[in-house]
């Protein structure tokens, strides 16, 4: 009894050390914003409620490949890996240096890949990871504040990367990316999270299954 609560106790950050995973973690994020304020977009990562909201929907148990853009310092990685097969793979993309080396240093998994890079090359990526599609895209790109062009190239790469019958998430504070998932994904489902700071609207994109 005494062995095994001594384990937990080594096992277990105190309060103390939570505040500081929490406050580093967040002010990685912070630093971001500052230097980047527009690639970045948000001053507060996602809550655990539009976490949970927006991965309800996935099909885990058919999920090889999950793509995440814009990884920041990680909200949604640790409850996607919680999800993810055993078997399976998370490729993490972002543009910032800052986050990427952040990730690389926080998590261990085997099954987790952090690349620096855009989203618009989302093809090679995935490839160059030996794989030829992706089951599921997540996206926290701030699509109204990306250079000219961007948003559009990047929504229809996903397209192209989404194997049928896999789905593109997207969070957003507006309804920007919508208008450019629609060019290509033939059913889009909407949601809203209050409970996020600002509050934020929720897109699913279906890449229709083979008939
Ligand atoms: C709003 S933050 C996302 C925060 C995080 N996902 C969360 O839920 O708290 C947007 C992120 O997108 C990244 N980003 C911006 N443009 C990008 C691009 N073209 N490709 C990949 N990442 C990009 C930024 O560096 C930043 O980490």
């Amino acid at each position: 009894m005494t062995g095994h609560r001594g384990a937990q106790a080594i096992e277990q950050p105190n309060l103390k050390q939570k505040a500081a995973r929490f406050f580093g973690q967040w002010g990685v994020f912070f630093r971001g914003f500052v230097e980047h304020p527009r690639m970045v977009g948000s001053i507060i990562p996602s809550s655990r409620f539009t976490i949970e909201k927006m991965l309800a929907p996935v099909d885990w148990a058919n999920c090889k490949l999950f793509v995440e853009y814009g990884p920041g310092v990680g909200t949604f990685c640790q409850p996607v890996l919680d999800r993810l097969p055993r078997d399976g793979a998370l490729i993490v993309i972002d543009t910032n240096p800052l986050y990427i080396d952040y990730l690389k240093q926080h998590y261990r998994d085997s099954r987790f890949h952090a690349v620096l890079g855009s989203a618009a090359d989302v093809e090679d990526i995935v490839a160059a990871h030996g794989h030829e599609h992706a089951d599921y895209v997540l996206s926290g790109l701030p699509f109204s504040t990306l250079p000219e062009g961007v948003g559009p190239a990047i929504a229809d790469a996903t397209y192209r990367v989404i194997r049928p019958g896999g789905a593109f998430l997207v969070y957003q504070f507006s309804a920007k990316a919508r208008s450019y998932m629609a060019r290509n994904f033939e059913r889009i489902d909407n949601g809203f999270e209050a409970l996020n700071v600002p509050p934020c609207q929720l897109f699913w994109g279906w890449k229709e299954p083979k008939t």
